[in-house]
């Protein structure tokens, strides 16, 4: 069956009944009230798109939409740690809303960290601003991976609270969850910080790839579950977040790191929403990323969309994949390059538009209201 998921997943994306679900995860389809499956995101632009049918109008939400670049977030943010603001449900669902009502964009992407599930497990991390994830204590050794405490379900119940809450408030708009991919992740517990190259982890998968594993797979159930409890707390969709596997060569992205990330979705497939895989730098691991089993394949700025469609077959809608550098751009070299994204994904079975990374913080918050509007403006293809 694993084989059967490993070359036909893509090509079967919603028969998700084929691959089985890990014991933490609890059997079952999403309930009955779910906002995917009571009528109120089924047929949005924004999953019709992921499902590789034809939208109303043309999609579009913005990596890290929620966040520094919006004044009423700085508000609420004031006094309050990043991590703490996640814990906090009407904290995280307001802003996880605040883009939403500002920028009338086709989709919320909860305001969380990949860091999260780490913290609620009982691992000693902080986001140090304007540097990112910190360890307490880096994850070096066998004995360290031994020594990491198990995330529970009942811990998770703050996320799933701030997305009722959330979703309670969206109606029609559906909700994205995410996670951070367990390299990713991996990535920032190795070093115990953000690092450039990633030497860390990448030593450990050759030098010792049993502790590699553990580690690994640790970080696939904790993102794992992390991407459920979303999911069936109203969560329409999920994106996977390996922002750092593009310092992988394809195959040590394919022996060491794929087998881990499969395992983290394999938590919620079962649940039949669409599944997203992005990171950046993985021009040349886009067929690899696509193939632990996703949905849609998001694209970052470096590649043009009709160039990542014909590497892909044309077998998966994609997400992408707006240079960020572009938005302080004079608005004619700006709508001149939306204009170039929409004709290159226009080659895909399905595009989902989006940034090619996350928002810079300096953004001018005016520019994504009127990227929006231009994209809504465009009819689909
Ligand atoms: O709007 C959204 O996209 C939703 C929220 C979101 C955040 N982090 C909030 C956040 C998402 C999806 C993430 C994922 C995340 N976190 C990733 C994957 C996406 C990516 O950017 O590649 C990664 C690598 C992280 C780790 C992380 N967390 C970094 C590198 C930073 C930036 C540190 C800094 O201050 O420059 C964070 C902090 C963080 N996560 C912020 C936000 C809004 C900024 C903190 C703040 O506002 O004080």
């Amino acid at each position: 069956m694993t084989l059967c998921r490993y070359l036909l997943g893509p090509f079967f994306g919603t028969i998700k009944s084929m691959t089985s679900s890990p014991a933490t995860s609890a059997a079952g389809a999403l309930a009955a009230d779910h906002p995917l499956m009571d009528g109120r995101t089924a047929d949005s632009p924004l999953i019709t798109a992921y499902r590789g049918g034809k939208p109303s109008r043309r999609p579009v939400w913005f990596m890290r939409q929620a966040g520094r670049s919006l004044p009423e977030y700085l508000k609420v943010r004031e006094g309050v740690a990043m991590l703490d603001s996640c814990l906090r449900p009407e904290l995280a669902s307001e802003i996880t809303l605040q883009p939403v009502r500002r920028h009338g964009v086709d989709a919320g992407i909860f305001f969380s960290d990949i860091v999260i599930p780490l913290k609620l497990a009982g691992v000693g991390v902080d986001i140090v601003p304007g540097v990112g994830p910190v360890l307490d204590t880096p994850v070096r050794t066998a004995a360290d991976v031994a020594a990491l405490p198990q995330l529970t379900w009942e811990s998770l119940e703050p996320i799933r609270e701030a997305v009722r809450l959330t979703v309670a408030e969206l109606g029609k708009t559906p909700l994205i969850g995410f996670a951070g991919a367990p390299f990713t992740l991996a990535a920032y517990m190795v070093e115990g910080q953000p690092s450039r190259d990633h030497l860390g982890p990448r030593t450990m998968m050759h030098a010792d790839p049993e502790t590699w594993t553990a580690l690994a797979n640790w970080a696939a159930d904790a993102s794992g579950m992390f991407l459920q409890a979303q999911l069936e707390a109203g969560a329409s969709a999920a994106q996977l977040f390996d922002s750092w596997a593009g310092s992988l060569g394809l195959a040590d992205y394919t022996k060491y790191v794929a087998p881990a990330s499969t395992r983290a979705l394999d938590h919620v497939r079962h649940l039949g929403a669409p599944l997203i895989h992005f990171g950046t730098g993985t021009s040349e691991l886009l067929v690899a990323m696509r193939d632990v089993g996703v949905d849609v394949v998001g694209v970052d700025y470096r590649l043009p969309l009709d160039e990542a469609n014909r590497r892909l077959s044309g077998t998966v809608p994609l997400q992408g994949n707006i240079d960020p550098a572009l938005l302080p751009a004079p608005w004619e070299i700006l709508e001149a390059h939306v204009r170039d994204v929409l004709t290159a994904g226009a080659a895909a079975p399905g595009h989902v538009v989006n940034l090619g990374h996350g928002v810079p913080p300096e953004t001018d918050p005016a520019v994504l209201t009127r990227v929006v509007e231009l994209i809504h403006s465009i009819a689909p293809e």
